[in-house]
């Protein structure tokens, strides 16, 4: 049978190579690598250019319910349209379990929101916000057979935090099940300490969310986190990880041989605390996220651990809230003191060209390393490779063609449904000209709309570790 595609005299970049090779595609996935591959019945001439496997967003929040009036500006149509023009061609986004709510009702409800609409493929990771004996015993043993195969928790925000019993508990299952457990590791009682002393003082402007984060507080509990998991003796991912304190914590992990893996997002290379607001102005609540952006130095610091290995993987964490409107930042249609602003930023559209730009034509990373952060290392941390994040015989034909040419980031520009972006203004090397999704082309300068046709991957166990 004739191929249904090939892609022509590509620069392949893989996480361990650069080659140049034509690519064959039959039935969504890719059959031969090679030179002068015979012709197919669609050609996608690549000359000159680099091609990467599509990006897996391994963190991202698409339409999660929020305490109204607040509500997240994309769903899976505008969110997976959003990562496809940004090559991003696998999302895994999180079905959070609402307190009392069954963790099996959660998935069902999220699966509804995802049925029709994905662009691309998605996974999901579970959010386990309330470990009953039911959920600990039953329901996520029997997800973790079915193909959820990681799991966020809290040590922060009230509606969703565990205390460390409960961590170690959920840390337990993911070691019986050889599941992965995330941790967002942010010392609750420190800030809503800081939170209260604050607002005594006034000081309420969304600058001030960054005061009521200090380092400090993702320090201690990046080290309590790396302390219960050795404690289990289960590997843990701990996401978004902002700065110099947590990395140092992550790296003595590491140096006693703890299986600690990590995650970073691009605020914490573009932004600092000053995107926040320099005075009290509301303008800064569009950066408010958590951890907040810190500052250079710990840019600098971050960029090293994206360089030396210490991040596993490199995601978005996109958290869509408008800015204008009752449902974003301003909840009800107000400014608010900075407690009640919603936490998160959208990043899905721009994290791989972010990272192209910067970190491979701005000579701090190289193109294998870009390729294992954004699409290899996701994909093998949960249970998605060889099928996404390669360019393999038999791996799917999610593609990336780059085009290296300058371009300026304009939320007017940008496919997601949120009314901003961080990132307005930004100069780039490099955006896709192509993205492929399972060998259809869905974006090429124009969006080519396939909802529906995104489809939902049970997820292996994760194969970033040995298995004892
Ligand atoms: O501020 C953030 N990061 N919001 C998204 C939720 C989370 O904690 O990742
Ligand atoms: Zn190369
Ligand atoms: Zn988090
Ligand atoms: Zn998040």
């Amino acid at each position: 049978a004739p191929l249904d595609l090939v892609v022509r005299h590509a620069h392949v970049a893989t996480a361990s190579d650069c080659f140049d090779a034509d690519i064959g595609v039959h039935q969504g996935r890719i059959v031969q690598i090679g030179a002068s591959l015979p012709a197919g019945v669609r050609e996608i001439d690549a000359r000159g250019r680099v091609v990467t496997p599509g990006g897996v967003d391994a963190h991202c929040h698409l339409d999660q319910p929020m305490e109204a009036p607040v509500r997240m500006a994309d769903d899976f149509d505008s969110g997976t349209r959003s990562a496809a023009c940004g090559g991003t061609t696998t999302v895994i986004p999180f079905a959070a379990q609402a307190k009392g709510q069954s963790l099996r009702a959660a998935v069902a409800d999220y699966h509804r929101r995802a049925e029709g609409k994905a662009h691309v493929d998605y996974a999901f990771h579970l959010i386990v916000s309330d470990p009953t004996p039911e959920v600990l015993q039953h329901e996520l043993p029997q997800l973790i057979a079915e193909g959820y195969t990681s799991f966020k928790v809290y040590m922060t925000y009230d509606d969703l935090k565990l205390d460390d019993g409960q961590i170690l508990d959920v840390l337990s299952v993911a070691r019986d099940h050889g599941a992965l457990a995330m941790v967002h590791a942010e010392n609750a009682d420190c800030i809503e300490w800081l939170t209260r002393r604050l607002e005594a003082a006034g000081r309420t402007a969304p600058r001030w969310h960054a005061h009521a984060r200090p380092m400090l507080v993702e320090r201690e509990a990046t080290h309590r986190a790396i302390a219960l998991s050795e404690l289990v003796d289960v590997p843990i991912l701990i996401v978004h990880v902002s700065g110099r304190e947590a990395v140092e914590q992550i790296r003595w992990g590491r140096a006693h041989g703890l299986p600690i893996f990590a995650e970073t997002c691009p605020q914490y290379l573009f932004l600092t605390a000053e995107d926040l607001g320099l005075d009290d102005s509301y303008q800064g609540a569009r950066c408010v996220c958590s951890p907040p952006p810190r500052d250079r130095a710990n840019q600098a610091v971050i960029w090293n651990g994206l360089r030396d290995g210490l991040f596993t993987v490199f995601s978005s964490d996109h958290a869509p809230f408008n800015y204008e409107g009752t449902e974003g930042k301003q909840p009800g249609g107000q400014e608010q003191p900075f407690r009640h602003i919603p936490n998160g930023i959208p990043g899905l559209e721009t994290r791989m060209p972010l990272l192209y730009s910067e970190g491979v034509l701005g000579g701090r990373i190289t193109l294998e390393k870009f390729v294992e952060l954004t699409a290899t290392n996701p994909a093998k941390a949960y249970g998605l490779h060889p099928r996404k994040g390669a360019i393999a015989i038999g791996a799917d034909a999610d593609l990336v063609i780059w085009d290296e040419g300058e371009r300026v980031i304009r939320n007017a520009d940008l496919h997601h449904a949120v009314d901003h972006t961080p990132y307005e203004g930004h100069r780039l090397r490099a955006w896709p000209a192509c993205t492929l999704s399972r060998g259809e082309v869905v974006w090429d300068g124009q969006f080519h709309p396939r909802a529906g046709q995104g489809r939902f991957l049970p997820c292996q166990t994760p194969t970033l570790w040995a298995r004892r």
